[in-house]
């Protein structure tokens, strides 16, 4: 049967592949994003996330099988944790009860392999207390002390810490319902696209996100790990960052992190 899939950042890159994916295997697929989607709405702001999640249960008439959150933006702005990890946190839990209807529930998230890089305490602590005030607050301190790269690195940190922190609760676990994210190295999208114009940016993106097993990916590799994760044959994964980037984690952190 036809499974409803909610898709976050269906407009572009990964969301669009992991949509075309969903659609071409017989799913019903909810694209939302700032355009060109089902649900037209700025996940970056309050109000426009209540509203998105207004439009999806609508649509979906209360029951969602899966939620796969992949809208997102880097460099070196608040913005970044707005979308990043206020958006998709806000987007989980008030969804998170459509899921529950469902008869074979899963959610995914698209973190990223720089979690692997350092980030900034007290934004990651900031996120996960919930305050977005405070949380907007550390972003702007970081990026006024010259620190402001490691907002996105916090932002995808802190969703998977989220993400830990909830999979094991009765409402999640305890509901049948895993949530997983996956974690991308350098992916040929519009989110990467400028950076290919320097070959000094390439070169530095390559020496922090090194992926030896088969260089750049295109976003469908990723569309497939998320397709999986969210899938009915994940019965017993949850709480698992899957990365898929060429080797990047295991380059950063070595082999002796596990
Ligand atoms: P993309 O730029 O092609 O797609 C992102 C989508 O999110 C766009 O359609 C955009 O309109 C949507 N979006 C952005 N802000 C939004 C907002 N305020 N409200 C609603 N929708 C919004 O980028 P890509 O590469 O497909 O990124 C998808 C996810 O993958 C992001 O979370 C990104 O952080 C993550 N990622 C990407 C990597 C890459 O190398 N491209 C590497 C690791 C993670």
């Amino acid at each position: 049967m036809a499974r409803t899939m909610v898709v976050s950042g269906s407009a572009s890159g990964i969301g669009a592949a992991t949509s075309r994916l969903l659609t071409e295997r017989g799913d019903r697929v909810i694209g939302v994003d700032l355009r060109d989607a089902d649900v037209v709405a700025d996940l970056s702001q309050p109000a426009g996330r209540q509203e998105a999640v207004e439009k999806v249960l609508q649509l979906a008439d209360g029951v969602v099988d899966a939620v796969i959150l992949s809208a997102g933006v880097s460099g070196v702005s608040p913005a970044v944790l707005a979308v990043n990890y206020f958006g998709a946190t806000t987007l989980l839990e008030a969804l998170r009860p459509a899921l529950a209807e469902a008869a074979q529930p899963r959610a995914a998230v698209v973190a990223s392999m720089t979690i692997a890089h350092p980030t900034d305490a007290a934004v990651v602590e900031a996120c996960l207390a919930g305050d977005e005030d405070q949380a907007q607050a550390a972003a702007q301190a970081a990026i006024d002390s010259g620190r402001g790269t490691l907002l996105y690195p916090s932002s995808k940190a802190a969703l998977v810490r989220w993400m830990r922190s909830v999979c094991l609760q009765p409402d999640w676990a305890g509901a049948g319902i895993p949530i997983n994210a996956v974690g991308p190295g350098v992916v040929l999208t519009a989110m990467t696209e400028g950076l290919f114009d320097d070959p000094r940016m390439v070169a530095a993106m390559d020496a922090a996100v090194p992926m030896p097993l088969g260089g750049h990916a295109r976003p469908e590799v990723v569309a497939e790990a998320l397709v999986w994760l969210t899938s009915p044959a994940n019965t017993h994964v949850t709480g698992q960052v899957l990365y898929v980037d060429g080797g990047a984690e295991v380059a950063v952190r070595g082999a002796a992190r596990f």
